[in-house]
């Protein structure tokens, strides 16, 4: 994401904006660590950090910014807890599967893997390159086919842990509501997350059995860096306003909670669901009054 800033800058409090609750995280994760891809930015780092909260040590996953990677181990540390910062580009098998070998080498195994890492290359359809769609799907479904790959090999080789956690691990992935919502504009985006719906419902199946849980968040629009543009200026929040019925933009934090529940025992009969984390905005705001 070299085109947009790499921390999203505060916006201005908006006319109307409801406060974001901000509500501690129980101690639900202890003994689990966790690996997170994209960990260093936007929601990413929210759900790193959560899930240190609630007990578990991190391996924050980044491509770029090492130091912005560093900052969010240095909090993790903070909170208590182990992080290792591990570069790897989620895209390309060797750097994959060299992460798991040193996060495991590091923290034993894994009970916890969130395949987050995405990005946009916004085009419209006649002008989108083979670049941008390549992109946009090596990152965004690629990586999270080869992230979970990794994950379920190191369930499986270690089986249920009981004093741990009733399953024999958790997979959480970053998806969005649009993977439901086409999205004019941006059709490799729309098309690498309607991919990990499939994806993620299809490893969810197959795992089962294993007690493997497999399941993701569709998130709405979130002030990350990633959709600054959709919520920097009033204008640009108003027009968002529409889309969401519950009137306010989303927080990282507001990821974060539901990917402390879905890692945890607490959704022990959750598996091959999408969380929507979006204000309603699946809801098809347009028929609130319409139709
Ligand atoms: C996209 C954002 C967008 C949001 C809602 C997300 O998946 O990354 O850019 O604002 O969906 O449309």
């Amino acid at each position: 994401m070299s085109d947009i800033p790499h921390k999203a800058p505060d916006a201005p409090a908006p006319e109307g904006a409801r406060p974001v609750p901000t509500v501690p995280y129980p101690q639900i994760l202890l003994g689990q660590p966790a690996l997170v891809t994209g960990a260093n930015s936007g929601i990413g780092e929210a759900v790193a950090l959560g899930l240190a909260q609630a007990g578990a040590d991190v391996v924050v996953n980044y491509v770029s910014h090492p130091e912005s990677a560093e900052e969010v181990a240095h909090k993790i540390v903070g909170f208590g807890r182990k992080a290792i910062v591990i570069k790897a580009d989620v895209s390309k098998e060797d750097e994959v599967i060299a992460m798991f070998k040193q996060a495991i080498t590091a923290f034993g195994t894994l009970h916890i893997s969130v395949s987050n890492a995405g990005l946009q290359r916004d085009s419209s359809l006649i002008d989108m390159t083979l670049e941008q769609w390549n992109t946009v799907i090596g990152v965004n479904l690629t990586g999270q086919f080869l992230t979970q790959r990794e994950a379920a090999r190191e369930f499986l080789r270690r089986g249920i842990d009981e004093k741990i956690s009733v399953a024999a691990g958790k997979m959480i992935c970053m998806s969005s509501v649009h993977q439901v919502i086409p999205w004019a504009g941006h059709v490799n985006y729309a098309s690498s997350k309607g991919g990990i719906k499939l994806l993620m419902e299809s490893m969810a199946q197959e795992l089962a059995p294993h007690r493997i849980r497999v399941n993701a968040i569709g998130p709405g629009a979130i002030r990350t860096p990633i959709n600054t543009s959709a919520w920097n200026t009033p204008e640009a929040y108003e027009s968002l306003m529409t889309l969401v019925p519950y009137k306010r933009i989303g927080e990282p934090s507001d990821i974060a909670q539901a990917a402390v529940w879905l890692a945890s025992d607490n959704s022990d009969y959750v598996t091959g669901t999408t969380m929507f984390v979006d204000g309603g905005m699946t809801l098809y705001p347009g028929f609130a009054t319409g139709g």
